[in-house]
């Protein structure tokens, strides 16, 4: 792989030993997976934030990386943490656990990265445009920078994404190369997908035929950005995808001559839905999974006006968003109808299972697949107007 005079220099350790131990990662990935070089990116998103996830032996690494001086040199968010920052004890999180995850977060703001802790950074101003290189680590980020924005992006993980922001460039192979971006599994969808499950389903259902192959969509004819965030998340999280086309809706459309091809209709979609849940009352209702818009956030308010919810509810989304429904009321509605607008963390990320909850639901087919498998949770996968007292 060729490096340029100052990425040889970062490898020597010219540049500092977190300058040298980041560029050896990402000397290692190009060598790995073929690349000629490394190109610059314009914005990193660095998973990994949750001391769920990433335990005591992130914590040290984080520790270590700052001592040596790490510092990022291109604009850089987080992933969500274990929890809401100032919320914290009104989720009743755990003190040891807060303390650990404030001591994650101290350490990533050591190496100046921004304390915005989200899944959907493009909804907050980190909105990279086509064609721009960038390197994120959030699959449903991923997919959707890739996708609906025509950014470019492999599936970075934490300590790549992070290497990338210490020396502001990635190993130029996979989504950043025009010939890796062609759809080689092809989707006729018998029915337009509608709801929030509607969409977490076909993400599901697509994400295991497809096996994580870029997937070209025919017969989408509208979707608005939130269901496209969550039929990539869906996808992502269901079958690893990092791209997908909708026919007319994202900005780049390339499918191969040879390309396998399968039909989704409404039986399909239903069938799905029954694997992704079971039909019980939860302990807890989550949306926001990926992080809310704050046009979701409206919806939700404008469904609660004057109701009340047969058990608690969290919509998760990033600090930014949670100030503006603040301000425009809607997190007043949620409270008062027994819900909550939560920051910086998810339902997944955070201790769920520590904290006593058992049977969860939401409409996301990502949070649908996670609560199971990383947080012993039954899931209940249906639309939130279920869960409104009658
Ligand atoms: Fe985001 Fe958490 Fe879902 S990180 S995509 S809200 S699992």
């Amino acid at each position: 792989m060729e490096l340029t005079s100052k990425e040889q220099k970062m490898l020597e350790g010219e540049l500092g030993e977190a300058a040298r131990q980041s560029m050896e990662i990402l000397f290692a990935l190009g060598k790995i997976y073929g690349a000629q070089n490394l190109i610059p990116v314009s914005s990193v998103q660095v998973a990994g934030v949750s001391c769920k996830t990433i335990g005591e032996a992130g914590l040290d690494y984080l520790r270590d990386l700052s001592s040596k001086g790490a510092k990022v040199k291109v604009k850089t968010f987080l992933n969500p943490a274990g929890m809401d920052r100032e919320q914290w004890q009104k989720m009743r999180v755990p003190e040891g656990f807060a303390k650990k995850q404030i001591a994650v977060l101290d350490a990533y703001a050591s190496m100046g990265i921004d304390m915005t802790c989200t899944c959907a950074p493009y909804l907050v101003g980190l909105r990279p445009k086509k064609g721009e290189h960038i390197a994120w680590s959030e699959s449903s980020a991923v997919v959707f920078a890739n996708s609906v924005l025509g950014a470019r992006t492999n599936r970075e993980g934490g300590p790549s994404a992070l290497a990338a922001a210490i020396c502001g460039v990635t190993p130029n192979y996979g989504m950043h190369l025009d010939k890796n971006r062609v759809a080689d599994f092809t989707v006729k969808l018998g029915s337009e997908p509608k709801s929030a499950t509607d969409f977490g389903a076909l993400g599901a259902f697509v994400g295991e035929a497809s096996k994580g192959k870029n997937t070209a969509f025919f017969g989408l004819k509208k979707a608005t950005e939130d269901q496209l965030k969550g039929l990539g998340a869906a996808l992502a999280s269901w079958g690893s995808n990092a791209l997908f086309f909708a026919k007319g809706i994202t900005p780049e459309w390339r499918v191969s001559d040879s390309a396998e091809e399968i039909s989704v209709g409404q039986n399909e979609i239903t069938e799905m839905k029954g694997k992704m849940g079971v039909p019980e009352k939860p302990d807890l209702i989550t949306l926001g999974c990926p992080h809310a818009s704050l046009q979701e956030i409206g919806s939700i308010a404008a469904l609660l006006r004057g109701k009340k919810l047969a058990c608690e509810l969290w919509v998760c989304t990033a600090r930014q968003t949670k100030e503006k429904a603040d301000k425009a009321g809607y997190s007043a509605t949620i409270e008062k109808a027994g819900g909550k607008v939560v920051a910086d963390t998810c339902m997944v990320v955070c201790p769920l299972e520590e904290m006593g909850y058992r049977k969860t639901a939401t409409h996301s087919g990502k949070a649908a697949k996670y609560l199971g498998s990383l947080c012993k949770q039954q899931v209940v996968f249906d639309e939130l107007g279920a869960f409104i007292c009658k």
